[in-house]
């Protein structure tokens, strides 16, 4: 429902009234796509985090552990509640855009994270740019394979945009080096243990592998478990994308030596409760924010 603008002038002066059968609340709906993997975990502790600083402001969580039908029925559900405002990071864009785009024309402020929608019913996207990212991680490759060698490329989930875009910036960035050869490349639809078994595959069917491009660090892994139980680990190298900080994350994983590289992709968490609140007040957000990356080898 869009509110008149009354109610909009209202709210402005009064926050804390215009929240909605939540004891007046104003609340907040954040649709995960998935919490299964330890990128998404460490997204919803930075919301959360961020949130700390706002206990005016309740956060609602779903998780659609990643089915397209069940994030469907999450934002349903919000709109049903009539959250205030919408938080969505989609599991794949085309069969998330209808509801995103009826949230958005039923007047409720959405922030699209990470993973993009089609068209542009939305408040403000915030992400980093993985084509660039994807465009980096390519130069990388090709300056470390000195221009010559035999890559498997393992892709995310095809109907996410993270996959299509590191992808084609890869593309794009190798295609400069004729010795270059993606020889195998596989959908691990950005699972470690899907990323495990593709890896066996393109293990059997090719004795010569430079290299391994992973879409993220946890398929990167996959792919470097499977090599290492072939004894094949230490004839080629692995790539991947995240740079998540912790034991299990790619930091340390680059520091140990099990990646050559990882490229930082940020979650947004804290700068999408930062937005919330601007929205809220009606400040004026830009359409699109675009986060920073960083390259991660071993003594950077
Ligand atoms: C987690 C994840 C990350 C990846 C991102 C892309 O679901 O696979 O590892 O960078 O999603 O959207």
């Amino acid at each position: 429902m869009r509110r008149s603008r009354w109610q909009v002038l209202a709210c402005a002066v009064l926050l804390a009234a215009c929240g909605k059968e939540q004891g007046g609340r104003t609340v907040i709906g954040f649709s995960q796509a998935n919490l299964g993997e330890p990128w998404r975990v460490a997204m919803n502790a930075e919301v959360a985090e961020a949130a700390k600083a706002h206990p005016e402001l309740e956060f609602v969580y779903a998780d659609a552990q990643q089915d397209n039908a069940r994030q469907v029925a999450d934002v349903e559900n919000f709109l049903r509640q009539k959250v205030d405002l919408l938080i969505i990071s989609p599991n794949e864009a085309t069969p998330l855009t209808p509801v995103v785009k009826r949230a958005f024309e039923a007047g409720i402020p959405v922030i699209v994270l990470d993973r993009e929608i089609e068209g542009d019913s939305y408040t403000t996207f915030i992400g980093a740019d993985n084509r660039a990212i994807g465009r980096a991680a390519g130069e990388y490759v090709a300056q470390v394979l000195g221009g010559k060698g035999n890559i498997v490329e393992i892709k995310g989930l095809p109907g996410s945009t993270p996959a299509r875009d590191r992808s084609e910036g890869f593309r794009a960035a190798i295609a400069a080096f004729p010795g270059i050869t993606i020889i195998h490349d596989p959908v691990a639809n950005w699972l470690r243990e899907e990323a495990m078994s593709q890896m066996e595959s393109a293990l059997s069917a090719h004795p010569k592998i430079d290299l391994v491009y992973a879409h993220n660090d946890p398929m990167a892994m996959g792919a470097y478990l499977a090599a290492r139980a072939k004894g094949r680990d230490s004839t080629m190298r692995f790539v991947g994308i995240d740079g998540l900080p912790g034991l299990d994350g790619g930091r340390v994983a680059v520091q140990e030596g099990r990646l050559a590289a990882t490229f930082v992709y940020p979650t947004g968490g804290k700068e999408a409760v930062d937005m919330a609140v601007k929205i809220l007040r009606h400040e004026t957000v830009p359409h699109r924010i675009t986060l920073g990356t960083e390259r991660i080898t071993k003594g950077s």
